[in-house]
């Protein structure tokens, strides 16, 4: 069975509607959709419903959220729903991205309850697991990964995982320019399908690949049979580099 790959575009705090708009139109002048091949794009949350509209005929598409709160409503000041931003367009939503984690203190159990609450509203979850450096010198990086995964495995029963894509993100790889070498990418993946099938999920859940992906790099990573795709940040931005690297790999 061929891997069908996933190019998910982070704009993090990047391309606000207006500019939103013109990456999209851009984008749909240089690209078609191509079989066995989804493109994701997580603008920020104003931007969702143009670049929804914008690209609502490309089968290949899929919008998404960069975050979401866990509950439906209420005095939540400054938070979104999941409803809300399935209204403006979102069909996925990044869950526990290493920013949220590092920066605005998201727990292990944050991430757990907004994606229990993501699959029971219908999007997509895509959840983001990775560790420091400082874990990695200090040899933490096995645990430090199954403890983060372990967290959504106690609350998702595993029939469930059939709608779960993982991404693995290591920190230290974030907008460094030091991407994981594709034997340590294929390694981490690797050890989460087995954490996976330990538990009792039988499914094969898509694992992304983020930190530093490039056009120079993606080929390599995307060789290795353990990478269902990559998420991808600085090289995601200008829509001429975004669309030769989607067309990469495969
Ligand atoms: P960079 O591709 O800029 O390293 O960002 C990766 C990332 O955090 C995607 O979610």
């Amino acid at each position: 069975m061929t891997r069908r790959l996933i190019y998910a575009a982070n704009w993090k705090m990047n391309h606000g509607p207006a500019e939103a708009l013109a990456f999209a139109e851009r984008f749909l002048q240089l690209t078609s959709p191509v079989e066995d091949r989804d493109l994701w794009f997580c603008p920020p949350a104003v931007a969702i419903r143009v670049v929804a509209e914008a690209l609502r005929l490309r089968p290949d598409v899929r919008v998404g959220a960069q975050n979401v709160h866990w509950e439906p409503k209420g005095a939540f000041t400054g938070e979104l729903s999941i409803s809300m931003v399935m209204e403006a367009g979102a069909r996925v939503v990044l869950v526990g991205h290493s920013e949220r984690r590092h920066l605005f203190g998201e727990t292990d159990e944050q991430v757990a309850r907004k994606t229990v609450t993501a699959l029971a509203t219908g999007i997509t979850p895509l959840v983001c697991v990775g560790e420091t450096s400082a874990e990695r010198e200090s040899g933490r990086t096995e645990s430090v990964i199954q403890r983060q995964v372990e967290a959504v495995l106690a609350r998702v029963g595993p029939s469930d995982w059939s709608r779960v894509v993982l991404a693995y993100e290591p920190v230290w790889a974030i907008g460094t320019g030091k991407n994981a070498t594709p034997d340590d990418a294929a390694q981490v993946h690797e050890l989460i399908r087995f954490q996976l099938a330990q538990r009792g999920v039988a499914i094969r859940v898509p694992i992304l690949y983020g930190g530093s992906v490039s056009l120079a790099n993606v080929l390599s990573l995307l060789a290795r049979p353990e990478l269902d795709g990559v998420l991808v940040g600085g090289a995601s931005l200008d829509p001429d580099r975004w669309a030769e690297l989607v067309g990469l790999g495969g």
